[in-house]
């Protein structure tokens, strides 16, 4: 429950704020000592948790499968965009829940006749990263391995599986009830890297591989975000009508096993199409958790929740790419429209995302303190390795790589879900409300998720907070002035950086 002080600070304003409009108060170590031990970990909707409350943003020049597998690899997650094909974005949504497998429950498998150039040339198509299979026999049977090495080793395509596999009788198998601790303990023994699990038909029920075995056994890898098999997790985005559903169902796949949530992604969160997607999904899908976005009023959050969203996303115009204030004059602030949303979705038991706008790391802690369980990134992440497209080399010789906002007019030209997602109808020349723009190539996501990591931890020191939860609910704010703000930066001095010159 958010504090007394906090709620009088909220509604003793008479603008609504942004984050250059406050600043965090700090608490004194005699009320509450130097937390030991914070805890980041958050919830990206009702029953998706995250062990750092952070996402990246469905946007076709930030998340694709690279970026989602590095996102929940650092403990959050991220959205595929909806720039896609249906098939496309199946495959990138694949691609992460694959990447690492504690029990592969349906391994891909090949039949024994058929030669190597036609599986690798299938790998090629499904953009499959593993090259491990299951070989089956005429009546689906097991009836041995390939692996990496005998594909490299081969000279001969033409050669067929059976030829090259280790046939069935030389592989190490186990039941299809075996655990996962039992798993590790066999594969230790005999020093194999995979194990198929065999059922009384001779079939295949099931996969290990080795590597991610040891990471759940071993616990190696704690930080990572997984879903209760062990597998990275990640959303999807998807646009405010039916074929949202088509998405979903093939993108989940026959046992809904493969998307733990969807995101309903509409410029306008709270319009009638946003509402009526959202009931056509729940209805569908009604285990599958849902969020909604995006909205920048605390009654439209509410409504939403009310009909059942698992999460609401805030953010209508804070985007650095985003030209929806200047376009349309619409758009609540960002921190009050974060703190009104998490108020009103408060007794739903509903997390609200905060969605762009965050261009410091200390906006992230604000964020937080306003209300937010999650924070979606885009401009932060861009120009990271991890996002689509290639690096551009300059004139002057700076390295750059593209980012868009889904509004700007190269990228609705390109998908039917960036129009969709800006409710173009009519064939007439749309309105744009994003801009194109280059930004410094970054490196990897990993070093900037770090740094956003040790800043909020940082704050939550400074503030005397041990959990989201308690920054959410007892963090107070200060309103500063234009003065405040100067001051708040370097000032009066010529930055310099020495990092390089040691
Ligand atoms: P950023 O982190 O400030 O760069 O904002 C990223 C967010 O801006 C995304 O997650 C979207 O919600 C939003 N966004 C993406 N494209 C556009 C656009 O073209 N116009 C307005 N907002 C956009």
């Amino acid at each position: 429950m958010v504090s007394p002080e906090k709620q009088a600070f909220f509604e003793a304003q008479d603008v609504a704020l942004t984050f250059d409009d406050v600043r965090l108060r700090t608490r004194s170590g005699h009320q509450a000592p130097l937390p030991d031990n914070l805890d980041l970990a958050s919830r990206f909707s009702k029953n998706v948790e995250l062990k750092v409350p952070f996402a990246s943003a469905a946007m076709d020049t930030v998340t694709t499968s690279e970026m989602a597998i590095a996102m929940a690899k650092l403990g959050g997650i991220g959205v595929i965009h909806a720039g896609l094909s249906v098939e496309e974005q199946k495959t990138e949504v694949r691609r992460v829940k694959h990447h690492l497998n504690g029990l592969i429950n349906r391994p891909i498998a090949f039949d024994r006749r058929r030669s190597l150039e036609s599986i690798l040339n299938e790998c090629e198509d499904r953009k499959l990263d593993f090259r491990t299979f299951p070989v089956i026999d005429e009546n689906n049977r097991f009836a041995g391995l390939i692996t990496q090495n005998d594909l490299d080793f081969s000279e001969d395509l033409q050669l067929s599986v059976m030829d090259i596999m280790t046939p069935a009788s030389e592989v190490t198998t186990a039941d299809p009830d075996t655990k996962i601790e039992e798993a590790y303990s066999l594969m230790m023994e005999h020093k194999k890297k995979t194990l198929p699990l065999i059922d009384d038909n001779g079939e295949i029920a099931g996969l290990y591989i080795f590597s991610d075995v040891a990471r759940i056994v071993r616990g190696d890898e704690a930080q990572f975000n997984v879903d209760e098999r062990g597998r990275l997790r990640v959303a999807a985005a998807v646009p405010t009508d039916a074929e949202a559903c088509d998405r979903i169902e093939e993108i989940r796949g026959d046992d809904g096993e493969f998307l733990d949530v969807a995101v309903i992604d509409s410029a306008d969160g709270d319009s009638y199409y946003a509402f009526q997607t959202l009931e056509l999904i729940k209805e569908n899908f009604p285990d599958l958790d849902v969020v909604v976005g995006n909205v920048s009023e605390g009654a439209s959050a509410g409504e939403l929740a009310a009909a059942g969203a698992d999460g609401v996303k805030v953010g209508q115009g804070p985007g650095s790419i985003c030209t929806t204030r200047t376009e349309t004059g619409i758009g609540t602030p960002q921190v009050t429209a974060v703190y009104e949303s998490a108020r009103a979705v408060e007794k739903y038991d509903v997390p609200i995302i905060a969605d762009g706008g965050i261009r410091n790391h200390g906006d992230l802690s604000l964020a937080i303190a306003a209300g937010a369980s999650a924070i979606m990134m885009g401009g932060m992440l861009s120009g990271s390795k991890e996002t689509p497209g290639d690096i551009l080399v300059l004139d002057n010789g700076s390295r750059v790589k593209m980012y868009r906002g889904m509004g700007s007019p190269s990228a609705m030209k390109a998908s039917a879900a960036s129009r969709k997602r800006y409710d173009v109808k009519g064939t007439g020349e749309p309105l744009a409300e994003g801009v194109e723009s280059y930004v410094p190539y970054k490196g990897s996501v990993v070093d900037i998720v770090d740094m956003c990591v040790k800043a909020l931890e940082k704050s939550m020191r400074y503030v005397k907070v041990d959990s989201i939860e308690q920054h959410q609910n007892e963090t107070l704010f200060n309103r500063i002035t234009n003065a405040g703000l100067i001051e708040s930066h370097p000032h009066d001095v010529q930055v310099v950086s020495l990092k390089d010159k040691d």
